[in-house]
């Protein structure tokens, strides 16, 4: 199986490199922070609270993710409903940061991406894939971009949804989501040794896509 693992943080351009790699190669794309978005939705319907481990644990066993499509039109589903615009809505990405704390959340989803990519070809991303999800996998990559840059991808994406928010709201949280994600005490993102490291703030998704598929035929 080739395992293409791919961490970075938020707006760093992975979902759309990760699938284009995955199209260039003819291989699947797991986007795992939707199903972190998933969990986040389906815990903000119930109301609950995002940091009540127990309340959370409750619910998991009611969530059922899948995917359907390919490429542009893929869709995320929860138990069988097409969410994949209202997982993308601006307050559900601090709920999937802070959800993506729980240990039974991150285990929950863990065991199913574990099995995915142990029964196909695929490339992922996250924040833990290369630390935790598949240290062992084959092709490893950290994507980042200055967090200026970051976040205008980020504003430019929620004004074409017809999000109204302000620039300096989606820098500022973007900085919050950072600290969230890589100082949480389980499975935080980190660079591990035997990542490629690389900095998309002057590059097109293209240029980085090709730079990846460039480093895995060079490794094979
Ligand atoms: O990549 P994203 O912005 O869609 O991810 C949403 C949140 O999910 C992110 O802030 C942290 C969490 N996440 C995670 O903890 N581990 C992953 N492998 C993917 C996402």
């Amino acid at each position: 199986m080739i395992n293409i693992a791919i961490d970075g943080p938020s707006g760093a351009g992975k979902s759309t490199v990760a699938k284009l790699v995955a199209k260039k190669l003819g291989i699947t794309y797991l986007d795992t922070g939707a199903m972190y978005r998933v969990c986040a939705l389906y815990a903000t319907r119930m109301g609950a609270d995002m940091d009540d481990e127990v309340q959370i644990k409750k619910l998991l066993p009611n969530i059922s993710i899948s995917f359907s499509g390919d490429g542009e039109s893929k869709k995320v589903l929860l138990n069988g409903e097409d969410v994949s615009s209202q997982i993308r809505e601006h307050h559900i990405s601090k709920a999937a940061s802070d959800i993506s704390k729980l240990h039974c959340v991150r285990d929950f989803l863990v065991s199913q991406q574990r099995a995915i990519a142990a029964t196909s070809d695929v490339v992922l991303d996250g924040r833990d894939i290369t630390s935790n999800v598949l240290p062992d996998a084959e092709y490893k990559f950290f994507l980042t971009a200055s967090v200026e840059v970051r976040a205008m991808r980020r504003y430019k994406e929620l004004l074409a949804r017809g999000e109204n928010i302000d620039f300096e709201k989606v820098k500022s949280d973007i900085k919050d989501r950072d600290k969230n994600d890589s100082e949480r005490e389980y499975a935080p993102l980190i660079l591990t040794p035997d990542s490629t490291l690389i900095d998309s703030s002057d590059m097109t998704a293209e240029q980085v896509a090709d730079t990846i598929i460039s480093q895995i035929n060079a490794k094979k």
